[in-house]
């Protein structure tokens, strides 16, 4: 049997990971800007986080949720600890799109309605509900087309009004992502976010976070939504939850109330996702790391700042972005075979950083390095 292709893949076999490096199966090192695609919260394969995790596999690794599992308490105690949101509800899952499909659908039944509205380069995932509110035709399978989900531009204020003042009392939900990640690093701004939260309140709609890349402390905040001073009614999590292992959530606000069936999952919660949960929120409390998140990430954008061919330097924390001019489009894939650096990617010329919440200056510095050095050769390749 083959696997079915959907991706064009770098030609690397990664074998070994500690901390913000890998190893491929010829034993070169590379530093890992990438985090698995943000999912690399504490970094790679952290002692607290394996020993929790086989401590756990000696236990008991899964049951259905037809028990009591006291672990996933525990979990909601220590996230609405860490997040500031204890008031909040957990509902675990095992993905970023399982989260938001949840969330769509919670805020469907807790206001009656069908309306749903997304913005321009959105990406929420590839389930049914999240897929159709994800700006990319290419991802939509004609059984996902609905009339359900309208686009909107964002950061557009008055848009949002308008189509607000029209349409307010159909629409069930409006979903953002705090800092738009496969959209190429887009920070929704602050008033932006604070008129999506007083519109849901005049018009009875739901106003959902997609924490699923920008969350979990990457923005140096735990939700990069917080940046704005408001709440929203209901928070998806997934990425950086497990550090590798699958598990996603959505926390919903006191005022929406759970009818039994409404929500319901086989893997979700399971025992070892948990202990994995767990360990990450232990980890990212006593080593600081949303401080780290904040103060490597302000080092690192004004270094890029400070060179000439990286343009439009944003983000927040350590989720950071950059267009890369047309002539030096091959810039990510040199750091990856000359300087055995990973970073992320957006369409068109967008290199994305998204390391571990864990990255020490001095691995900070080596990129900064290995980037002027590479653009250095494209300059005296074009002499
Ligand atoms: C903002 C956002 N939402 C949702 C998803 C979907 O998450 P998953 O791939 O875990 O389903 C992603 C994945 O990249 C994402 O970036």
């Amino acid at each position: 049997m083959n696997l079915f292709d959907v991706y064009p893949l770098n030609d690397v076999t990664i074998t070994k990971a500690k901390g913000s490096y890998v190893w491929d199966s010829e034993g070169n090192q590379y530093l890992d800007l990438y985090g698995g695609h943000a999912v690399i919260s504490i970094g790679h394969t952290h002692p607290h986080w394996v020993r929790r995790i086989e401590e756990q596999l000696e236990k008991i690794a899964f049951y259905s949720n037809s028990i009591q599992n006291p672990l996933q308490g525990e979990l909601a105690k220590k996230l609405g600890e860490v997040s500031g949101k204890g008031d909040y509800n957990l509902f675990l899952c095992n993905s970023g799109a399982e989260a938001n499909e949840n969330a769509l659908k919670m805020a469907s039944f807790h206001t009656g309605r069908k309306k749903i509205v997304a913005f321009s380069k959105a990406f929420h995932g590839r389930t049914s509900l999240a897929v159709a509110a994800t700006d990319n035709k290419n991802y939509v399978a004609p059984v996902n087309e609905t009339n359900n989900v309208d686009f909107l531009p964002f950061n557009d204020e008055e848009a949002l009004a308008v189509h607000f003042a029209k349409h307010g009392k159909e629409i069930a939900a409006v979903i953002i992502e705090g800092i738009q990640g496969v959209g190429g690093i887009n920070v929704a701004s602050e008033s932006f976010l604070q008129l999506i939260r007083s519109l849901c309140d005049k018009y009875g709609a739901v106003y959902i976070a997609d924490a699923v890349q920008c969350g979990y402390g990457r923005s140096g905040k735990f939700f990069s939504h917080d940046f704005a001073g408001v709440n929203a009614d209901i928070y998806s999590m997934a990425k950086g939850m497990g550090n590798g292992f699958p598990i996603g959530g959505i926390i919903i606000a006191p005022h929406i109330k759970p009818k039994h069936f409404q929500l319901g999952t086989t893997f979700g919660g399971n025992h070892l996702a948990c202990a994995a949960a767990m360990a990450v929120l232990e980890v990212m409390k006593e080593e600081k790391l949303m401080g780290n998140a904040v103060m490597t990430g302000k080092y690192l954008r004004d270094e890029l700042n400070a060179i000439p061919e990286v343009q439009n330097v944003r983000g927040r924390g350590l989720m950071i972005g950059f267009d890369v001019p047309q002539e030096i489009a091959a810039l990510k894939k040199n750091l990856l075979t000359n300087q055995k650096i990973f970073t992320g990617e957006a369409k068109p010329n967008v290199i994305r950083l998204l390391p571990s919440l864990a990255l020490k200056k001095k691995d900070a510095e080596q990129f900064i390095d290995a980037i002027k050095e590479e653009i250095e050769a494209f300059a005296v390749a074009a002499e």
